[in-house]
C-alpha cells in the first residue's frame, strides 16, 4: 500500500539506501528544515517510489513569482523510471494540494518545461491551466544512476486553483 508522507531523519536514511541521489535528498531535507518548503516522499511498503518539493516561498521563477504572487510551487517532482505510470505522480501532486490547502493557499504552480509534454499532458488533466508565463533556469540533477546532469529549461507556469 503507498503512503505518502514529509521526509524524516529516518526516511532520509532509507531514501539514501534504496534510491542514492548524491546529496540531492539532503539540500531538500536542509529547506525542509528552514520550512521553506516540504519535502514529500511516496512509499510502497519500505521502497521509496516518489518524491516532490513545495515551495512555500512561491515560484522559483521570477516571472512566475511576479505574476502570480500568492501561489505556492510543487518542483523537483520525480517518480522512479520503473514505476512510473502507475499513479504515483497524481497522488504526489494531490497530497502537495491537500498540504497547501490546510495552511489556507489557494493557487498552486506546476512549472513545466516545453521539452516535457508527457508531464504537462499530466498537470493538465489534473487541472493545471496555462500561463504563458516562461522562466528561463539551469540546475542541476541526479538520474537514477547517479549521474550528475545539467539542463536549461524554458519553463511555463501551470497554475490551479485550489
Ligand atoms: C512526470 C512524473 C512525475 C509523473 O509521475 P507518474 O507517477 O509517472 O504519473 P501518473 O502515473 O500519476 O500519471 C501518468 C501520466 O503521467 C504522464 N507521464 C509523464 N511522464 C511519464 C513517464 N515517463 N511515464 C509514464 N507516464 C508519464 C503521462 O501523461 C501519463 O498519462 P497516461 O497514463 O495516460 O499515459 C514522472 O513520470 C517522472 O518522474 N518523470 C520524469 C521526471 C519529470 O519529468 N518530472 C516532472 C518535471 S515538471
Amino acid at each position: 500500500m503507498m503512503e505518502i508522507r514529509a521526509c524524516d531523519a529516518g526516511d532520509l536514511e532509507v531514501l539514501n539506501r534504496e534510491w542514492p541521489s548524491n546529496d540531492v535528498w539532503e539540500g531538500h531535507m536542509r529547506r525542509q528544515l528552514t520550512g521553506e518548503a516540504t519535502f514529500l516522499v511516496a512509499w510502497d511498503g519500505d521502497e521509496p517510489v516518489g518524491v516532490g518539493m513545495l515551495q512555500w516561498k512561491g515560484c522559483a521563477g521570477e516571472k512566475a513569482h511576479a505574476a502570480l504572487p500568492g501561489a505556492v510551487e510543487v518542483n523537483h517532482l520525480q517518480v522512479r523510471e520503473s514505476r512510473r505510470g502507475q499513479g504515483i505522480g497524481t497522488a504526489l501532486v494531490a497530497a502537495f494540494e491537500e498540504l497547501a490547502r490546510g495552511r489556507g493557499i489557494t493557487q498552486m504552480v506546476l512549472a513545466v518545461d516545453a521539452d516535457n509534454p508527457a508531464a504537462r499532458a499530466l498537470y493538465l488533466r489534473l487541472g493545471y491551466e496555462a500561463t504563458g508565463v516562461v522562466d528561463t533556469y539551469t540546475y542541476s540533477y541526479r538520474d537514477d544512476d547517479g549521474v550528475e546532469r545539467q539542463a536549461t529549461e524554458a519553463s511555463e507556469a501551470l497554475v490551479k486553483e485550489l
